[in-house]
């Protein structure tokens, strides 16, 4: 949520912060703005809208100079106006900051700087921030960093922030708790942003800035840059220099017309580098070098809650039943959010697994923290390398997806069931609960995976054309049982968070306790009904739909013929493996909800009101 770049060098600044906009809109998309040094001043330019509203609006104005910052904004405090577009001056424009996160105790240092003689022009948290560092400099007399330093100690809640100077502008500070925040290290340049993305093409050298940790980027008047870390208690730090591993090629669209399409077409790729080096197609076999590395953990386990929020909560609970089925451990899968606030109980022997793609929602990092306050075991499960909840988590699994930037989840869904299913594999081998038969006829079906997507991506034009009639549909209800009631969910988040339209997710057989009352001739009802196990109870749940004259959409395995003949639209999928069949059946969810979403007119990349990286609580 908010997307910040900065940098300060000798190249002309901004293209250098138009591009990192674009790149971290994904972010968030209310306002941008960026602000520049240049003929002695802090020049700001902000515009309500998108990177490209503030692409025209700046046009004609002088955005000549090497020192900038610049922010794509996701409203929390105030709405999106230009007023409350970053980056905020501090009074008399000595100061320009941008910010992502929330200052909780931001009214009442407001009060107390209105008392103290200070002008406020927005609504939001982060002017006061600024306000109150140029404040406590100005009246304590000290230098910008010791200012940063003591504001930053008063301040309750989370933040990543750059901060400019007119005074001083050959450096940048910029700070970070709770929200992400990444140093690039160029040839006498340094960039900073909440993610490598707008570093990744100058260089690969990168600084991951811990939690209250401030550093102090800055340019000699030689132009030797010098960079310096401490924390909020004024300790220095010696600054771990990592390589970033990022394609360039990943953050572009690829002549697809969206992100979501594109990232929906790559995931044959992205489940053979999710599987890559951890099954052995030889020996039949799956090796999860997390779980070899803390077999004792796992196999001492009492239980395994896995906390996550969104596409990745139903993630876990695909992983909660295959996990269970084969390897007979208890899992509990939770809402990061509801399981950090409502007092969980937490053994030591506990093994916690934290989804997210991202690494970075704020829930999900607390829910760690706490996790790992009481002593349990933490298993990161994350696509982003070196995200927050990766570096907080004991160990853990990276889902090598590749950066996802079309906002609704759809290959790290996939890669993330397919590191779970891995888990719960490789869980069942070490605590010896799967015949070796069994074991190397799944992993014999992971090996066939991404083939099988590819089949399914094939009937796109398919399902473009079924979903056609039920463009303007109101409602949709999604329907599944055993590992196909997960995806029921995601499902209809995937269509109700692109297209608007209002869609639950339901267990099949669920429906007759409430939900069968909405069933009518405008109902569109998607039935995902590749389970073998319990086929005649979902043909029987399609019957009383059928009865009540609801429209069904199935999805079927190839060759089914009970379903399909009681469907009015069937999508067929190869067979699979029962733990691997959403990897599979999930990409017509997906392809369905973007071509209703595009024949509405939505953009399918950009949702209103969302943001891809949930910062904020
Ligand atoms: C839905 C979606 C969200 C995320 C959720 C968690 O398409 O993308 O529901 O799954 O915000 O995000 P991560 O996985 O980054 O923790």
């Amino acid at each position: 949520m908010c997307g910040i770049v900065a940098y300060i060098g000798k190249q002309p600044v901004f293209p250098i912060l138009m591009k990192g906009l674009h790149r971290l809109e994904y972010r968030g998309y209310d306002s941008a703005g960026i602000c520049i040094y240049n003929h002695n001043r802090l020049n700001i330019y902000k515009k309500r809208g998108k990177v490209s509203d503030l692409e025209e609006f700046v046009k004609d104005k002088d955005v000549s100079g090497t020192v900038g910052i610049a922010h794509t904004r996701w409203a929390t405090h105030g709405e999106p106006n230009q007023h409350n577009a970053h980056p905020h001056y501090s009074q008399f424009e000595d100061l320009a900051l941008i910010h992502n996160g929330i200052i909780e105790n931001y009214q009442t240092l407001k009060k107390e700087l209105i008392k103290q003689g200070r002008t406020f022009y927005s609504e939001t948290d982060t002017e006061v921030l600024v306000q109150l560092i140029d404040y406590i400099r100005v009246s304590s007399r000290i230098s910008l960093t010791e200012a940063v330093h003591q504001a930053l100690s008063q301040v309750v809640g989370a933040y990543a922030v750059a901060v400019m100077s007119k005074e001083s502008p050959r450096s940048i500070i910029v700070a970070r708790k709770g929200s992400p925040l990444v140093i690039g290290i160029g040839k006498d340049e340094f960039f900073a942003a909440s993610d490598a993305s707008p570093i990744v093409e100058y260089t690969n050298e990168v600084v991951y800035l811990e939690d209250e940790e401030i550093a102090v980027l800055s340019l000699s008047a030689k132009g030797k840059p010098k960079m310096e870390i401490t924390n909020l208690k004024n300790v220095k730090k010696v600054p771990l220099i990592q390589k970033l591993e990022m394609n360039l090629s990943s953050l572009e669209k690829n002549g697809y017309p969206h992100f979501m399409l594109k990232e929906i077409y790559e995931q044959p790729q992205t489940i053979r580098d999710s599987l890559s080096g951890r099954i052995n197609m030889e020996l039949n076999t799956v090796a999860l070098s997390g779980v070899i590395d803390h077999k004792e953990k796992f196999l001492k386990a009492r239980r395994i809650i896995i906390v996550g929020c969104g596409t990745s909560w139903h993630a876990g609970l695909v992983g909660e039943y295959a996990i269970e089925e084969l390897a007979r451990i208890p899992v509990e899968v939770e809402y990061a959010s509801e399981f950090r606030y409502r007092n969980p109980i937490i053994y030591p022997d506990d093994v916690v697994i934290a989804v997210s793609q991202s690494g970075e929602t704020a829930d999900t990092l607390a829910a760690v923290k706490i996790a790992k306050k009481n002593g349990a075991f933490v298993y990161g499960i994350c696509n982003v390398v070196g995200s927050s909840i990766a570096r907080a988590s004991d160990s853990g699994s990276y889902m090598h997806a590749g950066p996802e930037i079309g906002v609704a989840s759809t290959k790290a869904f996939t890669a993330q069931v397919s590191v779970l299913m891995l888990l719960a594999l490789a869980l069942a081998k070490e605590k010896k609960m799967i015949k070796k038969s069994s074991l190397e006829q799944i992993v014999r079906a992971m090996y066939e995976l991404p083939e099988k997507i590819e089949q399914v991506l094939k009937k796109d034009p398919q399902i473009a054309d079924v979903v056609k009639i039920f463009t303007y549909s109101r409602n949709f209800l999604y329907l599944g049982r055993g590992y196909n009631y997960p995806l029921a969910l995601e499902g209809a988040l995937k269509l109700k968070e692109i297209s608007y339209i209002h869609a639950e997710g339901y267990p099949a057989a669920e429906m007759k306790h409430g939900p069968i009352a909405l069933i009518d001739a405008e109902m569109p009802v998607v039935v995902i009904a590749t389970n073998r196990g319990n086929y005649e109870k979902i043909v029987s749940n399609i019957q009383e739909v059928k009865a009540r004259k609801g429209r069904i959409i199935s999805i079927v395995n190839e060759g089914d013929t009970e379903v399909k003949a009681l469907s009015d639209f069937s999508i067929e999928i190869p067979r699979t493996e029962a733990i691997l069949s959403t990897i599979i059946a999930c990409i017509p969810l997906q392809l369905m909800a973007y071509h209703i979403a595009v024949q509405k007119g939505c953009n399918v990349d950009q949702p209103r009101n969302l943001a891809k990286s949930v910062t904020v609580e």
